[in-house]
Order: structure tokens, then C-alpha cells, then sequence
């Protein structure tokens, strides 16, 4: 298990360069299982869970190439219509195969998800619109089974705008008989991204990134080419990250329209925002100013960027309260901060964060990706060396994250134990 090391305070100068998208990426490698054609996708960054979907991939019968960025995949046998948890327990995301398979063989049998350190995150919403739309739902020893002779299109109304259902649902309404209609739909980026991808396929889908997505089912996909966006959390983080280490820096992918209310929140605690063509520059605050946020689907401030906003505002001057309305569990960083002098109050879903005497450097463990992440911002913000454990959870969302670090003028380094 690999940790960084850190000695701060840190300051950051340059520009840096967000990846691809991991959230984009992995749905549209899943997209690749609805066609039995060659097809490319490139700027996918080189991460634990693309390698586990790759994986994933590889087992059913697709014979995947990744290299500088770039996947290749192409089929190779009669495709396994399956996922065990050996696979599935590494990345919950391999919930994904679910809709291409069944609506491409019309039989799918996969691990069910376990929940994990952010939440319980069940998958009843995927479930129940497979069986709207005419899958028959089973579970057999810790498997979850979909058979269908055809899917057909039906109208379908979110509960909630789950991200992966959207996906899911998207994927598999591709290959069915009739129009599909997803009211509650989510409108991440990522969701247009794959639209995108699944109509250069030959997918009939209006309407991707608003809340209702219309599916016009067609025969067969085609194979497709095609460039994944920018990571607007990587790009996020190093925004928070500038800011909280009186820094200026460009970030480069970074795209306004994707990160919208972080930049509204940033200038509000008084950071500066220049957009470019292809970068926002960031401009730390004199003072960080308190500033309250409350996670929420797209386009509300993201669940994604919670625990580096918590990181950031525990060096403000002031109080502020942090709700988390997305995972019932995904405070775990609070903890960790509290230890390095961070002044952080939780009761149920609501952190109050108050002026600290300054960060300390201290040995901490990431618990999940994003709390990683803030531990990160808060350990190059903190006095002294901080030891961050348990570093693949970064791993598995941030491409090259020392590097780029250490690129910026951060004093950071992997070391094995
Ligand atoms: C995706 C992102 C993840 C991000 C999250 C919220 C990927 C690979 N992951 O995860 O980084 O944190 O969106 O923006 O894109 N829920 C149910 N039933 C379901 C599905 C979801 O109750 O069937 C609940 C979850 O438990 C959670 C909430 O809905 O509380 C949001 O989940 P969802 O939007 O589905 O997140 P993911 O797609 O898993």
C-alpha cells in the first residue's frame, strides 16, 4: 500500500492539465458491449478502475487495447453475459454491464453491488426500469439476474436522477423495441458525453444533459470513435486546491459551463476566476471568506467536490455549514482533518466548519477517493509533513496526481510500504 508524503505549506504556480473523464470513460467503455464492432476511445485516463473495467471487458469476450490514452476494443468470442464480484466488488460502476447485455443478448448475470465507505447505494432504480421495461428480475446467491426476450421502450420516472441508472437505462433503451422516455433524469456532463458516444453509434437519444432523455430504440449499434471530456473533478480539485493554498494557477480542460457553481462559490470566499479557451485561471483569496454549500445532482454543487470544499474551509476565517444530500455516509474526511487542527462539527447530514488556529501536519488515512483528495489539499495547506495512507483510493480516480503536484510546485512523493 503506497502513501504520499507531504511537507507544507505549499505553494502553487503554472498550469496543469485535468484528464479525461473516469466518470465519462466508464460508461462508454461499458457503450462498447452494445456492438459487435471495433471501437476507440481515446484521453481515457489511466486509472485502478479502468483497468478493472478493462478487466471486466477482457472476461466477457472483448479483446481491449489501452495504450498513451487510447482504448481499443474489439470482440473477440461469443460474449459472457456476466459479471462475478471478484469483479464487481472492486468498482461499483460494473453495475454498468447490465444494460447493454440484456438488451444486446437479452440476459445478464451479475454480483450484486455491496455498499461501500460513502453510502449503502442500492441499485433499485436501475432494477425496477429494467423491469418496466420487460426484464424479469431475479437474485440467486448474491447475483442479480435480467433475462428478457425483447426489451421494449417504456416510460420511465426516476425517483431520484441517479447518474449510473440514467446510464444504464440510456444503454439499454438503445436496442429496444419503441421509445423510451426517462423523466428525473440526471444531467451530469457525463451523461451527455455518453449520448454522444451511443449516437455515433446509431442510437436514436434527444434530449441527454435536461431532465427528460428520449430513446427511439434501433436495430444494431455500430462501432465508434471518440475523445472523452475533460474531468471537471479533477479540474475542480485543483481549482479548491489554488485557492486554498493562496496560489494562482491554470487549470487547463477546465470548462465554466461544467463547473459552474463551484466557480460561483470560489468567488464568493473570494477567489478570482478568469476563464480562457481552454483553462480557468484561479486566483487564491487574500482572506478565504466562509462559504456554505449543499451537495446535489447536477447541476447543483457536486458530492464529488464536498470533502475538498471541507478541506478548503477549514482554513476560513468565519463559520460555514456543509450538507451532504447525496451519500448518508461521506464524512469520513472530517475525522481525519479534525486530527490535523481543522475545527468541524458534525451532527446527521450537516458539518459546521469554523476558523481553526491553522493546520498541522499529521499522519492520516483516506477513507474513499474525494476524501483522499481532501486530504491532500489540507496536507499541502498544513505546517509540517503529513503522511496520507491508503493512497490507491486516489488512485482509482486521479490520473498522475503527484506528478502533477509536484509540477505545480507542491513538495509531495509516493512512497511504498
Ligand atoms: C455517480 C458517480 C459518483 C458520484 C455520484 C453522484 C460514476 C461512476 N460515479 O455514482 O462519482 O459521486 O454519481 O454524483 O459516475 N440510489 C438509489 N438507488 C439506485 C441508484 C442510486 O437509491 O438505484 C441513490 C444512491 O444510493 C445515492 C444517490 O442515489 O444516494 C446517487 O447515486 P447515483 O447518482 O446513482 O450515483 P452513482 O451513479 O453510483
Amino acid at each position: 500500500m503506497d502513501s504520499f508524503v507531504i511537507e507544507g505549506p505549499a505553494k502553487l504556480s503554472g498550469q496543469v492539465r485535468a484528464s479525461g473523464a473516469k466518470n465519462a470513460a466508464l460508461p462508454e467503455l461499458f457503450a462498447t458491449l452494445l456492438t459487435d464492432e471495433k471501437c476507440e476511445i481515446s484521453n481515457v485516463p489511466e486509472l485502478a478502475d479502468i483497468k478493472s473495467t478493462l478487466g471486466i471487458l477482457s472476461y466477457c469476450g472483448k479483446r481491449c487495447s489501452f495504450f498513451a490514452n487510447k482504448v481499443s476494443c474489439l470482440e473477440q468470442a461469443d460474449i459472457k453475459t456476466e459479471a462475478p464480484y471478484d469483479m464487481v466488488r472492486k468498482m461499483r460502476a460494473s453495475v454498468l454491464i447490465a444494460g447493454p447485455m440484456l438488451a444486446r443478448f437479452g440476459h445478464v448475470k451479475f454480483a450484486m453491488p455491496g455498499g461501500c465507505a460513502i453510502g449503502v447505494r442500492p441499485i433499485d432504480i436501475h432494477l425496477s426500469a429494467f423491469s418496466k421495461m420487460g426484464a424479469e428480475v431475479s437474485f440467486q446467491g448474491g447475483d442479480v439476474i435480467l433475462k428478457s426476450k425483447k426489451l421494449k421502450g417504456a416510460k420511465i420516472n426516476f425517483k431520484f436522477p441517479s447518474v449510473g441508472a440514467t446510464e444504464n437505462v440510456m444503454m439499454a433503451a438503445c436496442l429496444a423495441d419503441g421509445e423510451s422516455v426517462i423523466r428525473n433524469a440526471a444531467r451530469e456532463p457525463e451523461i451527455e458525453d455518453l449520448a454522444t458516444v451511443l449516437n455515433k453509434m446509431g442510437a436514436n437519444i434527444l434530449g441527454a444533459g435536461s431532465e427528460i432523455i428520449k430513446i427511439n430504440g434501433v436495430k444494431k449499434l455500430s462501432g465508434f470513435s471518440h475523445e472523452v471530456i475533460s474531468d471537471r473533478i479533477e479540474a475542480g480539485t485543483f481549482m479548491i486546491a489554488a485557492s486554498a493554498l493562496n496560489s494562482e494557477i491554470a487549470v487547463y480542460g477546465a470548462r465554466k459551463e461544467h463547473l459552474g457553481i463551484l466557480c460561483r462559490k470560489l468567488i464568493l470566499s473570494g477567489a478570482e476566476i478568469h476563464n480562457g479557451r481552454d483553462h480557468i485561471l484561479v486566483r487564491a483569496p487574500q482572506k478565504i471568506k466562509p462559504v456554505s454549500i449543499y451537495t446535489g445532482p447536477y447541476p447543483l454543487f457536486p458530492t464529488d467536490l464536498q470533502a475538498q470544499w471541507m478541506a478548503y474551509m477549514s482554513l476560513a476565517q468565519g463559520t460555514c455549514k456543509i450538507k451532504e444530500n447525496i451519500f448518508e455516509n461521506r464524512f469520513m474526511h472530517a475525522a481525519e482533518l479534525m486530527r490535523m487542527g481543522a475545527k468541524i462539527e458534525l451532527k446527521g447530514n450537516v458539518a459546521n466548519v469554523s476558523s481553526s488556529k491553522g493546520l498541522i501536519g499529521a499522519p492520516v488515512m483516506a477513507s474513499d477517493l474525494r476524501a483522499g483528495a481532501a486530504l491532500i489539499i489540507a496536507a499541502m495547506a498544513a505546517n509540517g509533513k503529513s503522511i496520507i495512507k491508503r493512497v490507491y483510493h486516489i488512485d482509482r480516480g486521479y490520473e498522475k496526481m503527484e506528478e502533477k503536484l509536484f509540477s505545480l510546485g507542491a513538495s509531495i512523493k509516493r512512497v511504498k510500504e
